[in-house]
């Protein structure tokens, strides 16, 4: 007779076998020394690590940043006469066309598009504004609009971006790729609610949602994403709403941040999830979990966030 946990044996092996075929389908249609491979945000962190290891099995690999040494850097480190360095901003039109118009005289298309670029945010959203908990004080006319500069900058770094990409690039890889794949690099923080990353998750979250509905829109072409925990690194130093140096503000580095993720561990999970055509990846996987908890249970996991941030509400 067959049990109940047959299943549990059954469905993961099942489950391992669909992705290798997966993998194996996509790398019978482009060999790895095919793939021709742009990666928007690889001056530096995660998008810098996947550019050197697309670089080391044989790909193509284009490194998109705007700070020029940082590309030219990265260039230098693929050791490759196949990798192209464009300093360029990915939120604007003008960048975008340039690199496509670029890529389809060099390579003749594209085959995988990696958008890695963001930037951070790390403060509560009143304190951005200026307003002082202690004295209960309200927001100044000058602390709201340095508030709205904030979020303007997270949205064309966080959304805007991610947006211009997807409108220069869908068309080019459906006309060019036998085998299309776009990774966006989104966070937990775009899922599961955190205090002092209000600004960061939701414009996170904008970018996750619009890449999960163009999935939908262009089923021709394979979207992955990955949302991981925190990671190793410096993603810190790009935040939107930092004040001037001779302001202190409160620190909030997540208490667990010496256990953050190891840049080449996301790194290669990243390639993973676009060779095997995975949909959503959560790092740590345990973290899929906690989306879920959140709405059966939102109270505990606003616990665990406070917790995880060293926060304290008024
Ligand atoms: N680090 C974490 O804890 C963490 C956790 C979860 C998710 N993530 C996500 O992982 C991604 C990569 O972050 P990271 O940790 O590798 O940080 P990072 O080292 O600051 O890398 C960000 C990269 O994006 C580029 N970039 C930013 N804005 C850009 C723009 N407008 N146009 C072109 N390039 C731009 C930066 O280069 P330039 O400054 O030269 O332009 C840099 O190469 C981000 O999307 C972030 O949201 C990070």
């Amino acid at each position: 007779m067959f049990r109940a946990w047959n299943f549990l044996v059954i469905l993961p092996l099942l489950f391992a076998l669909r992705k290798l075929s997966r993998k194996q389908r996509r790398q019978s249609i482009i060999s790895q020394s095919d793939e021709r491979v742009l990666i928007l945000g690889a001056s530096s962190g995660i998008g810098r690590r996947i550019a050197h290891k697309y670089a080391l099995r044989g790909a193509r690999v284009c490194v998109v940043g705007r700070r020029d040494d940082k590309v030219t850097v990265v260039v230098k480190e693929c050791e490759t006469d196949n990798t192209i360095g464009i300093t360029a901003d990915f939120g604007n039109v003008g960048d975008m066309i340039r690199v496509r118009s670029k890529l389809e005289k060099e390579w003749a298309g594209i085959d995988t598009v990696v958008v890695a670029a963001g930037v951070s945010a790390l403060r509560p959203l009143l304190e951005v504004a200026g307003v002082n908990s202690e004295q209960n004080s309200d927001a100044s006319e000058a602390g709201i609009k340095f508030a709205v500069n904030a979020a303007e900058a997270a949205i064309k770094g966080n959304y805007i971006g991610p947006m211009v990409a997807a409108i220069t690039f869908i068309p080019l890889l459906r006309r060019t790729s036998r085998s299309p794949s776009i990774l966006l690099i989104s966070s937990l923080g775009a899922v599961i609610p955190a205090p002092t990353r209000s600004m960061y998750g939701s414009t996170k979250s904008a970018s996750l949602l619009l890449y999960q509905a163009l999935a939908i829109e262009h089923p021709s072409i394979k979207f992955s994403f990955v949302l991981p925990s925190t990671v190793e690194g410096d993603f810190r130093a790009s935040a939107v709403d930092q004040l001037s140096s001779t302001i202190q503000a409160s620190d909030h580095t997540p208490t667990d941040s010496k256990s953050a993720l190891q840049i080449d561990d996301v790194a290669q999970r990243c390639i993973q999830a676009v060779d095997q055509a995975d949909k959503v990846i959560f790092m740590p996987g345990t973290m899929r979990l906690g989306h879920l908890l959140y709405w059966l249970w939102p109270s505990f996991v606003e616990k665990k966030a406070m917790e995880k941030y060293n926060f304290t509400a008024d």
